[in-house]
């Protein structure tokens, strides 16, 4: 076992860093605040490769390995919820999906350019009446003759105004559809410029601000055949399997959002003074900041074993849904402790803690609820649910940092 991180790991986590403190921290606050999707960042996350972050070469992407994918992912979401966003709709929950499912025809019309980031991708599962009962989506595509033709809502849908391309998950079987027999469903790739198709933003969101998530409206979008991924009934595993590769952002994301809630909450209780000391000097105030670090250290082991196993191209749906549970729960008690370790400034927007405890609620929800977690693991352990390899897992890493 090594618990070390390459030198190319590193200088990834450093650039990363680097960036988003420069170029997005000064300016949080203000895009947060106005609610403020700044559209200038994809370029430069472009130009940083982070868009193709662990997508071959062959592809147009950085080549980088998947612990890249969660490092950056960290980094991201230190500064704030919304970056890392990003990643995981446009890397985890699509390319890398494209990437294990697609077609040599459909990599390079689609994947491609996503990973250079001239395009910029979405996911679309989530229905107006269906989240965890992934099972319950009411959108249709209907065959007619080399085109489907998908009416339906997609809704939550992160990016929703501004990715060029939607992995679309719909009922191609309406029997199985009834029976919610899952083989019924299948994935299309739908580009915003079909006629039909159409977007609009959440406004009334009340985290992640400076992140867009809205809804979208397809309404008799005629999608050619070429752009059904993987066969017609493999819709259901694809979304499964693109949640595995999301849920890995979301919990190295939530790390980094549990060492931003650490980081802010030692330096404000060795400035703030209460009784004549300083509050870290304060028992509470310090098990609050001890407990900061064991759920960061832990959380961190966790997302660092399943990209490990991603890596080496192993199953890894257990061991990411574990990693996503535990970080965003962690996050949210470091979010909760920062505020109170703050204070009544914890309460008000001149401190960054009051942001950190707004966004981090938005990942114990989606990509799979908390309650979705629980359950996962408690059936895997009472033999309720069976841990066998998925019908396709990510390509194993051929050049390892
Ligand atoms: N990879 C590949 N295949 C998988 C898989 C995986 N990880 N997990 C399951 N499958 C396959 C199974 O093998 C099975 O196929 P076979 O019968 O051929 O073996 C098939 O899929 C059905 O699996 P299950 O019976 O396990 O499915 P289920 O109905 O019991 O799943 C559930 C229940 C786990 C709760 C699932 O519905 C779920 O994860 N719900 C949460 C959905 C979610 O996270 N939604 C958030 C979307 S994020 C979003 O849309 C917002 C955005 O910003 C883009």
């Amino acid at each position: 076992m090594d618990f070390d991180l390459t030198d190319e790991h590193r200088l990834l986590e450093q650039s990363v860093r680097e960036w988003a403190g420069r170029e997005v921290a000064p300016r949080i606050r203000e895009l947060d605040r106005t609610h403020t999707f700044d559209r200038r960042l994809l370029p430069q996350m472009a130009s940083l490769g982070l868009l193709g972050i662990s997508v071959p070469e062959q592809y147009g992407g950085s080549g980088m390995d998947y612990l890249s994918l969660g490092l950056a992912c960290e980094e991201l979401e230190y500064v704030d919820t919304s970056l890392r966003v990003i990643l995981s709709v446009h890397v985890g929950l699509n390319s890398l999906t494209l990437l294990s499912w697609g077609t040599e025809d459909q990599k390079a019309r689609y994947l491609v350019p996503q990973a250079q980031g001239e395009r910029i991708a979405t996911f679309g599962l989530t229905e107006p009446a269906a989240g965890s009962d992934a099972r319950g989506i009411q959108t249709v595509a209907v065959k007619n003759g080399d085109r489907y033709v998908i009416t339906g809502e997609k809704m939550w849908i992160s990016l929703a105004d501004v990715a060029d391309h939607v992995l679309v998950f719909a009922w191609t079987d309406q029997v199985k559809k009834k029976e919610r027999d899952p083989s019924g469903m299948s994935a299309f790739i739908v580009e915003r410029s079909f006629p039909g198709f159409s977007s609009g933003t959440l406004t009334e969101k009340w985290g992640i601000l400076a992140g867009n998530t809205g809804f979208l409206k397809l309404d008799e979008v005629e999608v050619p055949e070429e752009n059904l991924v993987g066969r017609e009934g493999e819709g259901f595993k694809i979304a499964m399997f693109a949640l595995d590769q999301g849920r890995f952002t979301v919990a190295a994301g939530a790390t980094g959002l549990i060492r931003a809630c650490r980081d802010a909450s030692v330096a404000y209780a060795k400035q703030r003074k209460t009784f004549g000391v300083e509050i870290g000097s304060h028992q509470l105030v310090k098990e609050m900041i001890a407990a900061m670090e064991s759920d960061y250290q832990a959380a961190r082991l966790l997302w660092l074993r399943s990209g490990w196993l991603k890596n080496a191209g192993r199953r890894n749906t257990r061991e990411t849904g574990l990693a996503k549970w535990f970080a965003t729960s962690a996050s949210e008690r470091a979010a909760g402790d920062a505020v109170e370790i703050h204070g009544a400034n914890g309460y008000s927007d001149e401190y960054p803690v009051g942001r950190f405890y707004r966004n981090c609620k938005g990942a114990v929800i989606y990509e799979g609820t908390r309650e979705i977690h629980k359950i996962m693991q408690a059936d895997y352990l009472l033999g309720y649910r069976e841990d066998r390899p998925s019908r396709c897992e990510l390509p194993a890493v051929e050049r390892l940092p």
